[in-house]
């Protein structure tokens, strides 16, 4: 059985107290969201803790958007394991193509950050995808292949989720096409030895294509950055029909 997640990414957005009146609105709009859907926000390092302390249990999960692969060390500007788990975090996103595409990550560093997660004990969501001019060039399932098979070795698939992210649809209200979504999203799956991954969207996600992307059948979850920024938006996406 695969499980449904939706993850907001609020990548560099929002300090402590603007976290936090996020939470407080968008607690009370998740009361009746269907059970067994994962609502998780990915927010800054900065706001985990605070977050961490208003959640009283709930609903909410936290995710990190970044993890080094060593406990500690004169690695400035990173973050370890460590220090992530102590405030509350259960999701990691790794790979982001943010990440890969400003901060030099590479698939091994990928790989090495996906298999110090696991060792924390956290899930982390693997973000795969393609350039505009690689989709030109007919090279998408290429490169996602390349991303999963380096990304992957040696990382246990029982405790993971994957997310397709085409970069040309990050950010630019160019959503991919959601019946694309669904047959990359399958070529995915077919990489993978275990088929029960979740495998999420993300791409210019929002509250006016949720319904249309999350009815497709190999889409477990969506992955949002933008629309996931404000309460009612985001709780609208998390209670997609
Ligand atoms: O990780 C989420 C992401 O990159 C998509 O961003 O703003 O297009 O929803 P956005």
């Amino acid at each position: 059985m695969r499980k449904i997640v939706i993850a907001g990414n609020w990548k560099m957005h929002k300090n402590q107290a603007e976290s936090l009146a996020f939470v407080e609105q968008f607690k009370s709009k998740i009361e009746n969201t269907t059970e067994g859907r994962e609502i998780v926000l990915c927010a800054p390092f900065t706001s985990l803790t605070v977050m961490s302390k208003n959640l009283h249990g709930g609903r909410i999960m936290l995710g990190a958007q970044n993890i080094h692969w060593e406990i500690e060390g004169a690695y400035t500007g990173e973050i370890s394991g460590d220090m992530l788990q102590e405030i509350g975090v259960t999701y990691i996103i790794v790979g982001h193509s943010e990440r890969r595409q400003y901060f030099g990550e590479t698939n091994e560093t990928v790989n090495l950050r996906l298999k110090a997660a696991q060792k924390c004990g956290f899930k982390p969501i693997l973000c795969v995808g393609e350039t505009k001019q690689q989709r030109d060039a007919g090279e998408t399932e290429n490169i996602i292949i390349d991303q999963l098979k380096q990304g992957l070795i040696g990382v246990d698939q029982n405790n993971l989720i994957v997310a397709y992210e085409p970069i040309w649809a990050i950010g630019t209200g160019d959503t991919c096409q959601s019946t694309e979504a669904n047959r990359v999203i399958g070529v995915i799956r077919q990489q993978l030895d275990n088929k029960n991954v979740s495998i999420q969207y993300g791409g210019s996600v929002k509250p006016s294509n949720v319904d249309e992307i999350m009815s497709q059948p190999e889409i477990d979850g969506a992955l949002v950055g933008g629309a996931s920024l404000e309460a009612t938006s985001f709780a609208r996406i998390v209670n997609y029909q």
